[in-house]
């Protein structure tokens, strides 16, 4: 059976170049990039993707021209009031992740009323948006976190590993992206989740995010299941542990 990655990351840039290429402004890119949010996460339901990570604005976003930065705000607020009711018919749980304090205050209301409206005890799935993110602040916020852990003397700090350290990121409940897709055609990461994709699949497709439906999505998904996670391994030692006990997993 082909393997669904329980979790996805999914960068969605191209939205400013898609609509230049029509001859329009940037933001009429944006709003035709939330249609395919729509899209993808409805997919991501359907085939059991337990949980979904879209960066959606980053910390460095912050410095594009006000006008921009303040229709990318309207445009989320717009996306969540018309997707509330469907989330929640599909027990699809919203989750945030990154500065969302910087946010103007509209806006972190009505991210705080629909992650109300859709939280259960057991969730189909997590839509988690990245909003004001950037790995790095990530990283420095969960230093800090144990910093003040150990100065409150509840921490040892010869025992802090790589488990304390996660345990100490924004969502700790998450496992680590299975699959990083990125659309635009850029290679690079751009500040994403960089302690949580040390072992992600990474798909780059030259598709603009207002281009990418389902089939597209389809491509990345079965590119994912060709391909050999090895997690360090040899292939052989891949092989022999799949056919004793199923799929590998980094615990
Ligand atoms: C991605 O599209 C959306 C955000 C970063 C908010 P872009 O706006 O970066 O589109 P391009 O890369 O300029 O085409
Ligand atoms: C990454 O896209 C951020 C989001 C998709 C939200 P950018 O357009 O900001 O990335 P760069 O500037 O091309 O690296
Ligand atoms: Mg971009």
């Amino acid at each position: 059976m082909e393997k669904t990655p329980s979790h996805v990351a999914i960068i969605m840039d191209g939205n400013g170049r898609w609509a230049e290429s029509h001859g329009w402004g940037r933001v009429r890119g944006h709003r035709e990039g939330a249609n395919r949010v729509d899209e993808i996460v409805t997919e991501c339901r359907r085939i059991g993707v337990r949980y979904l990570s879209l960066y959606a604005f980053s910390t460095e976003n912050w410095n594009r021209p006000a006008h921009e930065v303040s229709m990318l705000m309207r445009l989320l607020v717009q996306y969540l009031r018309r997707m509330d009711k469907k989330l929640h018919k599909n027990q699809i749980s919203l989750v945030t992740q990154g500065t969302t304090h910087r946010l103007p205050v509209y806006v972190q209301n009505e991210l705080k009323r629909v992650m109300k409206l859709t939280r259960f005890d057991e969730p189909r799935m997590f839509l988690n948006l990245c909003l004001s993110y950037g790995g790095r602040q990530e990283i420095v916020d969960a230093a800090k976190a144990i910093g003040a852990s150990v100065k409150r003397g509840e921490l040892d700090p010869e025992a802090v590993d790589e488990a304390t350290f996660a345990r100490h990121l924004y969502q700790p409940g998450f496992p680590d992206p299975d699959l990083l897709i990125r659309t635009g055609g850029e290679s690079r990461v751009s500040n994403f989740l960089l302690w949580q994709i040390a072992y992600s699949e990474i798909y780059v497709t030259p598709v603009l995010w207002p281009d990418f439906h389902t089939a597209d999505f389809g491509e990345a998904l079965a590119t994912f299941q060709s391909r050999e996670r090895r997690f360090g391994l040899t292939s052989a030692q891949i092989l022999n542990r799949l056919s004793l006990s199923g799929p590998v997993r980094l615990s």
